[in-house]
């Protein structure tokens, strides 16, 4: 595991080995505001030994939620809580970043918002966006600013954008979702580079600046186009997932061993210079090592495998089993704990330390 567990720096931050937890949004949040719950999950992700956390989506505007219980940073007195995040984290040796995030017509918003008109067939109900005005759009780029300049003031290592998801920087970047006729529709990009621009100038350059970004928005082609721009336009990493899911077409080459997004991440990384994230069902680090190895990305994400054991990257370095999600349901968390095998691991080891 050599790949696997050496130094890698983002800018000045310097991680102390190349997994990264993903963004994983869990809903313990109370009116947006951090609760102790929040704060012991981050402590015991950062005790589990990666590098980076991600913090899970973290919501700019209370509109733009996707749930209840999510995160906010939309208002100055939600730093206090966020603080304690960070703190806990930095005092458990792993660095943390936060996913800044807008759901747009996939919110929960009772008139959500679009870059122009969409029907949006989502579980629990279809609903038509509202096409965004120029105030709107200025508004929520305001909202991504300001979000980004408290999480600079919270203590945050550096920010990374929710771009993909089908989420709202999503829906402006797929051109099946957003058929606006003016600049916003002509170049896709400008929404996130004009939120770029904004957070560059509320934070010190220093301050890590990335992003989520789909490698197929919606085919690879447009992931690849993204990504060049945003290269050229002082992005400081790609962290490569899927883009707007029903939207999406997955053109990756037949027989390619791992997910569609880590072929994605792999092609993205030979057309920029950023440091490069990949995502997806990665169950083992041999699997791990050897896309580092294969491909030139330079972080793995370990979503689920630290979900079902926190102690994931501890454990893969001391070459204990780590544990493999089965992806046999939807995740909720261990929601199906009568069949998910991390859980079992999970309480084994809590049993161990106790
Ligand atoms: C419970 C749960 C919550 C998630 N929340 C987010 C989120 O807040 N932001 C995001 O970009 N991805 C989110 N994801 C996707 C993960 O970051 C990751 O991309 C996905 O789980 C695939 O990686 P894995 O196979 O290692 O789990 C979530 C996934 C799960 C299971």
């Amino acid at each position: 595991m050599t790949k696997l567990f050496s130094e890698f720096s983002i800018k000045d931050v310097k991680l102390k080995n190349r997994i990264a937890v993903p963004p994983m949004v869990i809903g313990l949040a109370e009116d947006g505001y951090v609760t102790s719950g929040n704060i012991e999950r981050y402590r015991e992700l950062a005790k589990g030994g990666a590098g980076l956390i991600i913090q899970e989506a973290t919501c700019v505007n209370i509109d733009g939620r996707l749930m209840e219980k999510q995160l906010g940073i939309w208002k100055d007195e939600q730093i206090e809580g966020l603080k304690e995040i960070v703190n806990a984290v930095h005092e458990e040796g792993s660095k943390i970043f936060i996913q800044i995030h807008h759901a747009g017509v996939t919110s929960i918003s009772e008139n959500p918002i679009c870059p122009s008109a969409y029907e949006y067939k989502g579980p629990f109900r279809t609903v038509i966006g509202r096409e965004m005005t120029i105030e709107d759009i200025k508004s929520i780029q305001k909202d991504f600013i300001e979000a980004a300049a408290r999480a600079y003031k919270a203590g945050y290592d550096g920010i990374e954008l929710h771009g993909c998801h089908g989420y709202l920087i999503s829906q402006f970047l797929n051109k099946n979702v957003n058929k606006r006729t003016d600049e916003y529709g002509i170049n896709p990009e400008k929404f996130v580079l004009e939120i770029i621009n904004g957070i560059r100038k509320v934070t010190p350059h220093e301050f890590v600046v990335g992003i989520r970004l789909a490698g197929f928005e919606p085919a690879l082609e447009d992931g690849l186009h993204y990504a060049k721009i945003l290269d050229a336009n002082g992005i400081d990493f790609l962290d490569v997932s899927f883009g707007f899911a029903s939207e999406q077409i997955v053109n990756i080459a037949e027989g390619y061993k791992y997910a569609h997004t880590v072929f994605a991440a792999e092609k993205i990384k030979e057309v920029v210079a950023v440091p490069v994230f990949a995502v997806n069902s990665i169950k083992s680090p041999a699997i791990a090592e050897a896309i580092l190895n294969e491909t030139k990305v330079d972080i793995i994400d370990i979503g689920r495998g630290v979900l079902i054991n926190p102690n994931w990257a501890n454990d893969a370095k001391e070459g204990k089993d780590t544990g493999a999600c089965l992806s046999c349901a939807k995740c909720k968390y261990f929601g199906q704990s009568q069949v998910c095998p991390g859980k079992v691991l999970f309480d084994r080891n809590k049993e161990q330390s106790s």
